[in-house]
């Protein structure tokens, strides 16, 4: 079945180079786990390299950027992962839930095959929250839709631990709100490619019509001049800690 990541995710590595301060709150989620799956693994961005570690991803042009040193690489899809009960220590899915088609049976695979934890690198939707929305509306309704509740995280694990991730104003990672201090950032198509929210929506660009006006004149500075004294921002994304029986 072809992929939707085998169509945008062409030049992925390019733009989404794993950012070191994320890395660290991703590590020490981990702790000690002897052994980590890594499920919609991608390029496998900060997929551990210093244990015994799978990874787990469905599009092959997404395979072929992984880096160096390799992990190996099982090719298959969330909601069916080919692995026994209780397989790994610890079960990784990184800015990937808000694409599984049936994201319940993912999230109830992923406790399945994890005898310690699951973490989850998510968003808790912009709900207004962030400037580029303005210009992006309709990524607020695509938000609405694809990204998962904690009431869906709580009736699949029960008590959760969130960990809040900030994100740095240079952010090496070229997710959605990586560029929030950089709008600039954002006329390029080369970093839209490499956020899935691009295409995903409608009326692009319009929006960056209006970005590219607003950053001209002056207007965007005199609304988010603010912003330039913050070195980092929560924007919503956060670690998701389940520890299920
Ligand atoms: C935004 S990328 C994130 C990749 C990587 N985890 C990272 O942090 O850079 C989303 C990944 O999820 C994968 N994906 C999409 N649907 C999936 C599914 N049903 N099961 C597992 N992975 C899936 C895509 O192929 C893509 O590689």
């Amino acid at each position: 079945m072809a992929e939707f990541y085998d169509q945008i995710g062409v030049g992925y590595r390019d733009y989404r180079a794993p950012d070191p301060r994320i890395q660290a709150l991703i590590t020490q989620a981990l702790g000690d786990a002897a052994s980590v799956l890594n499920v919609g693994a991608g390029a496998g961005s900060y997929e551990p390299t210093d244990r015994p570690t799978l990874a787990v991803e469905p599009s092959p042009v997404m395979i072929a950027q992984r880096g160096r040193p390799l992990n190996p690489v099982v090719r298959a899809h969330a909601a069916a992962l080919p692995f026994a009960d209780n397989s790994f220590a610890s079960v990784l899915a990184l800015l990937t839930v808000h694409h599984w088609p049936d994201r319940r049976a993912g999230l109830e695979e992923m406790r399945r095959v994890a005898q310690d934890s699951v973490v989850v690198f998510t968003h808790d939707g912009f709900h207004d929250s962030f400037w580029l929305m303005d210009y992006f509306p309709d990524i607020l309704e695509l938000d609405a839709r694809i990204m998962p509740t904690a009431e869906e995280f709580a009736s699949v694990y029960g008590r959760v631990e969130e960990v809040r991730v900030p994100i740095p104003a240079d952010c090496s990672d070229g997710f959605l709100a990586a560029y929030w201090r950089r709008p600039q950032a954002y006329l390029d198509a080369g970093v839209r490619g490499a956020i899935s929210a691009f295409a995903m929506i409608d009326k692009v660009e319009a929006g960056l019509e209006q970005l590219g006006a607003d950053l001209a004149s002056g207007a965007w500075q005199a609304r988010h001049g603010e912003l330039m004294q913050h070195d980092k921002l929560d924007l919503g994304y956060k670690l998701v800690i389940a520890s299920p029986d």
